[in-house]
């Protein structure tokens, strides 16, 4: 653990990943990484040996990145299907919270592994933004921007303009806490209907969108999975002009059963099946009303899940912070001190008091515009002064007394770790069937859905054509 920084080796699994930051050429078709290395790392990532993990899987897809014209020739030649029934394309997005990439291998996904068999698919998964949690990352998907320029910079925060702090209850559909333009608006401005299904952020009014019942399902744990699937099934028995062109639907498994059991409990490859068994309800419904093969389905998720355990924490009161400077903590700790005092001073000290905390080594704080830029973490005052960055499997506490001692899940980590990241499968007529393509950032999703729904977008982060290295081109 005391030579090699583990960081160094997992920023380049970043770094390889087709963004703005690295190149404007399209990536390679294919990575060369095969299956067993995979299986192989996760193991290895699981059991602690993350550096180790890291260096073997960055092993191979440098020398992939170095040959811009590796070409493979028959998925050239390919182009979109036709369309047979719909009048115009349509995109159903669904997020499956906290589906940590690999857990499609835990057990049996016969549905899943139809869209993935059939379509397109992120061969070592969806990456994130940081930080990697759910109302961040949702409205990353539905925006295309990074946290800062959308707003949401974490799951609850303090906005010290409003002097007020978001949380789902207290901001969950009021606009001023969202800036962007989500997919829901950009298809109303266009004159087409959109449909959400519990979206973060859709209960939000912004231009066109005004979330009226019929097309905008508002949060509500209680309804039942099937309901929600069965919703957007009716929307196909509208007339065709009416049909939602985009449609989301949001399922809160497996992350629950993450955070309680941790990644590799029965509990959770239970939620799993279940959540297969609604995509399956959804394909035959599709299939039932022979628009299976003209609909584009997006399967992805919000962020992956890290085991946690006792002793691996973090305390705060060891730094000398009080709780009422805490503006988050656990995965990620943000710091918010009084205007008396200078951020600069705090994270000295705090720095100095990591060297001798218990578990301090796991924390590093940071000034947030000296965080690494990769992050994308500092251009807006909801962003918490002071950022701690959180080693994998370790929690941020303020006590010893308040005894947390759970085993479980946690995420909102870095989003270099392999374990938060999550899929991307994309089936329907722009997706080539059986195609794998390099990781990529979910800032890149809003474009490859205008892309399929041949409508101008609004500005964001994602990087410029990267949607033809995911679509098929039409005639
Ligand atoms: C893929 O699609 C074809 C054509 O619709 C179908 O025959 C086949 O069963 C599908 N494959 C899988 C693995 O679902
Ligand atoms: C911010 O709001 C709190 C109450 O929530 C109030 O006590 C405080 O005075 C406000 N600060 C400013 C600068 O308005
Ligand atoms: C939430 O959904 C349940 C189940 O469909 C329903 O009984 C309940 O009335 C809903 N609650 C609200 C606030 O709409
Ligand atoms: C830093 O630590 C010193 C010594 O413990 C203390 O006197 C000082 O107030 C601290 N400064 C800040 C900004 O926390
Ligand atoms: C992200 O996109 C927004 C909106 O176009 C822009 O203002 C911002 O500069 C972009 N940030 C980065 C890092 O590209
Ligand atoms: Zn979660």
């Amino acid at each position: 653990m005391d030579g090699e920084d583990p960081s160094n080796s997992t920023t380049s699994l970043l770094s390889r990943s087709y963004n703005a930051d690295t190149s404007s050429t399209p990536p390679p078709k294919h990575t060369t990484v095969p299956f067993i290395s995979l299986l192989l790392a996760t193991c290895l990532a699981l059991s602690g040996a993350v550096a180790i993990a890291f260096l073997f899987l960055s092993s191979s897809p440098p020398h992939a990145q170095a040959q811009p014209n590796l070409k493979i020739s028959e998925s050239n030649a390919e182009y979109s299907r036709p369309l047979t029934k719909l009048k115009r394309p349509v995109v159903i997005m669904i997020s499956s919270d906290g589906f940590r990439f690999g857990y499609q291998f835990k057990t049996d996904t016969p549905n899943i592994d139809n869209l993935i068999n059939n379509g397109t698919e992120a061969e070592l998964g969806l990456i994130p933004v940081f930080p990697t949690a759910t109302f961040p990352n949702h409205y990353s998907i539905a925006t295309g921007l990074y946290t800062p320029y959308h707003g949401i910079v974490y799951n609850n925060f303090f906005d010290p303009e409003l002097n007020e702090t978001f949380t789902r209850a207290t901001g969950g559909s009021d606009p001023k806490w969202w800036f962007g333009e989500p997919l829901w608006e950009t298809v109303v401005n266009h004159g087409f209907n959109a449909a959400t299904y519990m979206w973060p952020g859709s209960e939000a009014p912004k231009g066109k969108w005004t979330c009226e019942e019929k097309f905008c399902k508002k949060f509500n744990s209680s309804v039942p999975f099937e309901e929600r699937v069965d919703t957007i099934l009716e929307y196909f028995d509208m007339p065709s002009r009416k049909i939602p062109v985009f449609m989301n639907l949001y399922f809160p498994d497996p992350d629950s059963q993450g955070h309680d059991v941790g990644p590799d409990d029965p509990e959770l490859t239970e939620a799993l099946g279940r959540i297969d068994s609604m995509i399956g309800r959804l394909i035959q419904g599709l299939k039932t009303r022979g628009v299976f093969e003209d609909v584009h389905i997006i399967l992805v998720g919000d962020h992956g899940m890290a085991a946690i355990c006792e002793k691996k924490y973090i305390y705060l009161d060891d730094l000398a912070i009080p709780q009422d400077w805490v503006e988050y903590n656990w995965a990620i700790l943000g710091v918010r001190p009084p205007a008396s005092y200078s951020p600069a001073d705090v994270v000295a000290n705090m720095t100095e008091r990591l060297k001798n905390a218990e578990n301090g080594k796991h924390l590093k704080v940071y000034l947030k515009e000296d965080l690494p830029t990769r992050l994308h973490y500092s251009a807006s005052d909801r962003i918490s002064p002071i950022i701690g960055l959180v080693d994998e499997g370790h929690i941020v506490t303020q006590s010893r007394s308040a005894g947390d001692d759970t085993c479980g899940g946690a995420h909102a980590y870095d989003n270099k770790y392999f374990s938060m990241r999550s899929i991307f499968i994309g089936h329907g007529p722009r997706f080539a069937r059986g195609k794998k393509v390099p990781s990529f950032e979910n800032v890149e999703i809003y474009n490859v859905v205008t892309s399929i729904l041949n409508i101008k977008g609004a500005p964001t982060n994602g990087t410029d054509g990267f949607p033809n290295s995911v679509l098929l081109p039409q005639h």
